[in-house]
């Protein structure tokens, strides 16, 4: 049976949700809600209950593998998705189970984290979001989507659009950064990406937007912690690119851990009634996640699972993930009246919609078999892929003298720290079914790059976690030798990504003492950073002369740092999230508002006694191997009305020696408004790449709807009056034009 890539339905449901072949779209969906209503009025409320229960796989050294109730519990149609499930044969096995041997023959959703990659893995989210390359981030997610679909994934929880301002927060690694607006606009590419052309062909997964919401908001960084924003707060920030990836056809949501305004959100029908399906108009599905609804009594809302159960469906979460509460409790508290069998039903229809949307009754298997799976996984495309996103995600935060790239002089390079050779590291956190076997690191990248033209010296220089002083004795002994020197330093990979929160961001460990040591032998000396968040790295910054940002790159990783470090290809990243001079600056971030005191050297004005109030790099922060100046920007109108556009002109000339790409990057500010406003919000972006000395005008749009934003009555809109139309190639150094938005 196992190979065939039509799977026929036995006859009953077949003939229910077969039914609707070759109609109009329109008429599809009428008749595929009228099978889905004659299934749900089949079904005992057992298996209404097993469709909104998830449940894991075991993840095992060589992959996933049913607990031993799992089998009976599909069988039963206890069961109605399984997640951490991965692998044509796997996949295909529990499937086969579902719709052979349960009664109603439901297919399975089955699931998987695929954040950044599946085998082929790609920069870490957060170093995705540093390409601002909305094209090769939606490209990005086409392949991961093509290679979990041949593994069997038809549902992914993805992407994470949490935004995120606290860098202690180990979580930030996963989404696009601090921003609403670029997060929204990497939102909509991601589910673009993943959901391809129509979520029934085979190479397409179900995305599921998390988590809903303000998960990032966390008190004091800690993960899962309480959340206490204000509703405006919300609204602008944390909702922003929920709203993008709703509109860009997500048909699920994840409801996240954490509390916010006192209900935790998986019970919260503030949050996933009145503004999800109320104000989003969000009509897909919502799960909760890991352990989320019985989690409810630990957060003290609930004194049982069973009213854990109760409150998580009634507020709108359909499906329990891995908390085994809506199989337990549901059939009881449906039977006694508790909750209304319509509640139920409405949450069953959800999962039954969106199995029938992946095309699942039709196609169960969705042509998965290992001969496929081989063929897709780590092809030379998709390889070449995550080398151009890897090479797009690096950021240069410095660069004096001119260290990078490294010359013809360099004969003998000596590669120094712990992640220099780290495989499994590079994949970062949620790294799907990454191999490290597959992984080029930055030695390996260095070898192949140079060949036999640079001698490449080694030396670890101790763990990422602690290095003796023999470790630096000897890292230093082939340093001295070298005519150049690259540091690879940063977090394991393990730092952060999930329960990954620290309340320091320096370098872990003893890195720093050997960067002090390397640095007294006064060599051209390069920084590499791997980490998965911000770090407040003053004394790095110090001490050697270029640092480059790589995050966590992925697969191609070393190839696409090697290409960098010898010039081959530049740097073009820009940072998405404001990197702190400390950890008491946090949080940090481009929107922060002016305050009625303004931080300046009159003592009573909003700043620290001990430290700066500006950031080590700012938002958008990131250099070339050439020099750019901005001119001030000029608008084609001084003014604009509800439902114009005005386009906004800057001309940005190379002003040093080797070909080069800048980015211009569009911020707004209201002057005066009902409520008050950050000093700045992006708005717009453009890269635009130039010959030495040559000038060009980038045009960038800018229209009255940019301009909105939720209003002292919490209407969401615009007020007539003047803005600033900033534009430059950071968040700290823009040059600004008034704009007059007119009644
Ligand atoms: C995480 C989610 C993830 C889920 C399933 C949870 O612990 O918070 O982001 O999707 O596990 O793996």
């Amino acid at each position: 049976m196992f190979g065939c890539t039509r799977y026929r339905l036995p006859l009953a449901v077949a003939a229910l949700l077969l039914a609707t072949a070759a109609r109009p779209a329109h008429a599809d969906s009428t008749a595929s809600e009228a099978s889905i209503e004659a299934l749900v009025a089949r079904m005992t409320i057992e298996e209404k209950a097993g469709q909104l229960n998830l449940l894991s796989s075991d993840l095992t050294s060589t992959g996933p593998a049913a607990p031993a109730d799992l089998d009976a519990a599909i069988r039963k149609g206890k069961v109605g998705g399984v997640f951490n499930v991965y692998g044509a044969a796997y996949a295909a096995r529990l499937q086969h189970l579902a719709i052979e041997h349960s009664r109603l023959h439901i297919p399975l959703l089955l699931g998987f984290d695929v954040l950044h990659g599946y085998k082929t893995i790609f920069p870490i989210p957060l170093g995705q979001a540093a390409s601002w390359d909305l094209e090769a981030i939606a490209k990005a997610d086409r392949i991961a989507a093509t290679e979990a679909a041949a593994a069997g994934v038809n549902w992914t929880y993805a992407p994470m659009v949490d935004v995120a301002r606290d860098p202690r927060w180990g979580r930030v690694a996963e989404g696009a950064g601090e921003s609403p607006w670029l997060g929204a606009r990497i939102a909509e590419a991601e589910v673009r990406g993943l959901q391809g052309e129509a979520l029934d062909r085979p190479d397409t997964v179900a995305a599921c937007a998390k988590h809903f919401a303000a998960y990032g908001a966390a008190e004091s960084g800690r993960d899962y912690n309480t959340v206490d924003i204000s509703e405006r707060t919300l609204r602008e920030v944390y909702l922003p690119p929920f709203r993008a990836a709703i509109a860009a056809g997500v048909p699920c949501l994840m409801a996240a851990l954490n509390d916010i305004d006192g209900l935790p959100a998986v019970a919260n029908p503030h949050l996933l009634h009145d503004i999800l399906r109320g104000d989003l108009h969000f009509d897909g599905l919502v799960t909760s996640d890991y352990g989320g609804v019985p989690e409810l009594v630990v957060h003290g809302v609930a004194a049982s699972t069973a009213d854990a159960a109760r409150e998580a469906l009634t507020a709108g979460t359909d499906v329990d993930m891995q908390g085994g509460s809506y199989a337990k409790e549901l059939p009881k508290l449906v039977a006694s009246g508790a909750i209304p069998m319509a509640v139920l039903d409405a949450a069953v229809r959800r999962v039954l919609r969106l199995k029938a949307r992946l095309g699942l009754f039709e196609n169960p298997l969705r042509g998965v078999d290992p001969g496929r799976e081989r063929r897709t996984l780590l092809t030379p495309d998709h390889l070449a892929a995550a080398a151009d996103l890897a090479r797009e995600s690096i950021v240069l935060l410095s660069n004096d003298g001119h260290t990078l790239p490294l010359g013809p002089d360099v004969h003998r390079l000596a590669v120094i720290g712990p992640l220099a050779d780290a495989a499994y590291d590079m994949m970062g956190p949620w790294s799907g079914a990454g191999d490290k076997g597959d992984v080029v690191t930055l030695l390996a990248g260095l070898r192949r790059k140079l060949g036999a033209s640079v001698q490449l010296v080694t030396a670890s220089g101790g763990t990422v976690e602690r290095s003796t002083a023999s470790d630096i004795a000897d890292a230093i002994g082939v340093a001295k030798g070298a005519d150049a020197i690259v540091l690879a330093l940063g977090e394991r990979q393990g730092m952060s990504g999930e329960a990954a929160s620290r309340t320091s961001l320096d370098l872990p460990g003893d890195q720093m003492a050997l960067v002090h040591a390397v640095a007294r032998l006064g060599k051209p000396t390069v920084a590499i950073l791997f980490n998965g968040r911000p770090l407040a790295v003053p004394d790095l910054v110090r001490e050697v002369p270029a640092i480059l940002e790589a995050w966590f790159p992925g697969t191609m990783g070393g190839t696409a740092l090697a290409d960098i470090l010898v010039g081959d290809a530049e740097p073009v990243g820009r940072l998405p999230m404001t990197f702190p001079r400390s950890v008491g600056q946090i949080p940090i971030y481009h929107e922060q508002k002016a305050t009625g005191r303004p931080p300046s050297a009159d003592h009573y004005t909003s700043r620290y006694l001990d430290e700066s109030t500006t950031p080590l790099f700012p938002f958008g922060w990131g250099l070339s191997y050439t020099e750019f100046s901005f001119g001030r920007p000029k608008l084609d109108h001084p003014s604009l009305r509800a439902g114009e556009t005005v386009t906004v002109a800057v001309d940005v000339t190379n002003t040093g020696g080797r070909a080069g790409t800048a980015m211009v990057q569009l911020y707004i500010r209201d002057l005066v408004a009902s409520v008050t406003r950050p000093l700045r919000e992006l708005r717009g972006f453009q890269r635009v790449t130039l010959a030495p000395g040559e000038t060009r005008t980038v045009r960038l749009a800018l229209s009255a709807d940019d301009l909105a934003f939720w209003r002292a009555d919490m209407t969401y809109g615009t007020e007539p009056g003047r803005f600033l139309v900033m534009t430059g190639p950071n968040a700290a150094d823009t040059r600004s034009v008034p704009l007059d938005l007119l009644p």
